[in-house]
């Protein structure tokens, strides 16, 4: 399949680009940050008119993952119009495009569509209840894409792994401090369930190769605070996990609220893909790996300096 992957130079996108490789031939749209990767880029920013309408035409794909948004919780309450532009208006403009073209769509949401007050794992079919700007613009788009394309695919996903920047994912945040012996905080009180990107990347290609539509939960199978999180990539990584001190998301000084527990079901997924979902322990092993065979920076050297 001809697959074009947007937000190319995040820590999804690039990640799914270097999956969808090995089966499929794979066109990244990025802003100018990504230096000769291995698959091939188209340069565009999203917000400029008529730019989705560009790359489709020049790419001509067979499929769209929609990886590109305003993913950074604080700086959508600072700027909520960007924020509604990329995570709102360009997903609903893309899934119109790809419904009048018979583009399959894949687009990515958020588990933070919840409000996190529910102590059993949401369903698909759950009420969501955004807390904050990303969130809600982010729901927002979910509408924005099922209103004119309900072929489309929506996944709502949570996951960890080695980025371009090598700063922005919560495995990141972990193996950099405790490597650098810093003392750092792990919130007891947020729950989530995460899982390795590489898996997230294939279980979306899975979606899109079995032609499965409509809404999914793509996260890891089983829920853990951040602290217990931050303490099982210590372990695994052989760092000091004292330097992790258990602490409460309130009053950590955070500016977006933060959904308090965020146990998503993956049911849904497990049974219409047919296979369990990778665990956790797998997919740290996997972290792990790559760390220790140079992936970190074999990614970065993908960067623009
Ligand atoms: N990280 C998580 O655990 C997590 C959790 C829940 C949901 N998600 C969702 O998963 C998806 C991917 O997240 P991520 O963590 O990979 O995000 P990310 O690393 O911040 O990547 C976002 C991507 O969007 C691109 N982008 C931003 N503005 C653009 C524009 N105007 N035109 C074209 N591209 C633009 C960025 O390009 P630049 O590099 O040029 O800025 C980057 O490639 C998002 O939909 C996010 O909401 C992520």
């Amino acid at each position: 399949m001809k697959l074009l992957v947007t937000g190319a130079s995040g820590l999804l996108g690039i990640s799914l680009a270097l999956e969808a490789m090995r089966e499929h031939e794979v066109i990244g749209v990025d802003r100018g940050k990504l230096k000769s990767p291995p698959f091939q880029v188209l340069r565009a920013d999203l917000l400029q008119p008529d730019a989705l309408e560009s790359v489709i035409e020049a790419a001509a794909p067979e499929g769209i993952v929609n990886c590109a948004a305003l993913a950074n919780l604080d700086v959508c309450e600072q700027y909520p119009d960007q924020a509604k532009a990329l995570n709102t208006d360009v997903p609903g403009e893309l899934a119109r495009i790809c419904a009048e073209k018979n583009i399959k769509l894949v687009h990515i949401s958020t588990d933070a569509v919840f409000d996190g007050k529910k102590t059993e794992p949401y369903t698909e079919t759950d009420q969501p209840n955004p807390l904050g700007v990303y969130s809600q613009t982010k729901l927002n788009g979910e509408w924005a894409v099922q209103a004119v394309n309900p072929q489309a695919t929506i996944a709502r996903v949570n996951f960890f792994g080695w980025s371009l920047s090598g700063k922005h994912s919560l495995g990141e945040f972990f193996v950099n401090h405790l490597r650098a012996g810093d003392s750092v905080n792990g919130f007891t009180d947020v729950v989530f369930c995460p899982i390795f990107v590489g898996h997230t990347a294939r279980l979306l290609l899975a979606l899109l190769e079995n032609n499965l539509c409509g809404l999914y939960h793509v996260v890891g199978s089983e829920a853990i605070s951040k602290y217990q999180f931050g303490v099982e990539i210590a372990r695994k990584f052989g760092l000091d996990e004292r330097l992790i001190q258990p602490r409460s998301v309130e009053g950590s000084g955070l500016t977006a609220r933060r959904s308090p527990h965020l146990w998503l079901s993956t049911h849904k997924l497990s049974t219409d893909l047919g296979g369990e979902i990778p665990p956790f322990s797998t997919g740290l092993a996997e972290f792990y790996t790559q760390f220790q065979q140079g992936y970190p920076q074999k990614i970065r050297s993908y960067q623009q300096p």
